[in-house]
């Protein structure tokens, strides 16, 4: 199965004659409280495991399309050349998807994550992209529709589709059809989520490249799997509960099992840096001393303190460049 087929299925009797008009759509940036490492099928991206994570409303993807004499993209005011990895990963995924004849498509992108902070702006793209087309064209896909699509251009753009909470489901079929991500009708009101942009060094390995070498080369990858499982059960009963010490204990722990079963890569896939040790490090003498911080990462070396509205002044005390977002704003 390749992605066109996939494509051509959701797409089945639609039509995609819009020229003249302009699609628009936004998507928030999300973080998983439970990781997504590890592909079972590298073309649709399909996961290894599930997936849970939270959408943050203030940053995402303002993103216009329209059809046009030749493919373009700007982002965040400024035009990308076509020989740009950027533009090249996203003209790749977009020139898939039907189009009139002797038409490109034209993106136009705005980005309100703060930059060069090495954060996931892919899964927000292209979940605005996706979404952007469906405007255009008023195909009117439902989200599981979007998701599927929006996975296909990055694994984690498919729980960008929604606000708050949602998971992805791994799904067991070959063609990827039940793996999408939905919300889950859950909110911890005032959940924080605070943004230590660390290092701006352009991380020497993606993700896509760290799963398959994590998968094919780590023993501790094996394990993987089971401690999703269980973590993903649990945090639906914290969620359930609106219990915000249970979240983040298991969000920091399936965090650093995701980086643990990197370290034990070989060659050895290391995103820290000297500075995020030194975080962690604050941020369990902070929880020592009573303050309920935790943290979750991602691919690359900055931190994602998760912590209550209420305990905003320590937070920026302790970490004074911090940027916060309420998750449910
Ligand atoms: O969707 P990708 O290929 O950018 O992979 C995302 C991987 C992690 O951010 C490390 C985990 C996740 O679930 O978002």
């Amino acid at each position: 199965m390749n992605k066109r087929d996939v494509i051509d299925a959701i797409l089945a009797g639609k039509s995609h004659d819009a020229v003249g008009k302009i699609g628009s759509a936004t998507a928030p940036v999300n973080f998983a409280l439970i990781k997504y490492w590890g592909k079972r099928d590298v073309v649709l991206n399909l996961p290894v495991t599930s997936s849970l994570s939270i959408s943050l409303p203030q940053f995402g993807a303002y993103t216009t399309i329209s059809y046009a004499e030749r493919s373009k993209l700007v982002l965040n005011d400024k035009e990308i050349a076509s020989n740009d990895a950027v533009f090249q990963r996203l003209f790749d995924f977009l020139n898939l998807f039907p189009r009139p004849k002797g038409t490109f498509l034209s993106v136009n992108s705005h980005s309100s994550i703060p930059v060069g902070a090495g954060l996931a702006s892919s899964a927000s793209g292209f979940a605005a992209a996706v979404k952007a087309l469906d405007d255009l064209n008023d195909w009117q896909l439902d989200d599981r529709s979007l998701s599927i699509l929006a996975r296909m251009g990055s694994g984690s753009a498919c729980r960008s589709i929604f606000s708050g909470f949602s998971e992805w489901h791994a799904g067991i079929r070959d063609d990827g059809m039940d793996s999408y991500a939905e919300p889950l009708p859950y909110t911890i009101p005032d959940l924080s989520i605070g943004l230590l942009i660390l290092s701006a060094k352009k991380k020497k390995i993606g993700s896509t490249e760290g799963m398959k070498q994590t998968a094919e080369t780590s023993f501790l990858y094996k394990s993987w799997p089971q401690k999703v499982d269980a973590d993903l059960k649990n945090m639906q009963s914290a969620l359930k509960a609106g219990d915000f010490d249970c979240l983040g204990r298991i969000a920091e722990s399936n965090a650093l099992g995701m980086h643990a079963t990197m370290i034990d890569t070989w060659p050895p896939v290391i995103y820290w840096q000297p500075v995020t040790v030194e975080c962690i490090h604050k941020i369990h003498e902070a929880r020592a001393h009573g303050l309920p911080l935790y943290f979750t990462m991602d691919a690359g070396p900055n931190i994602k303190l998760l912590f209550l509205r209420q305990y905003t002044d320590e937070v920026t005390t302790l970490f004074p460049d911090v940027h916060i977002t309420h998750a449910h704003e």
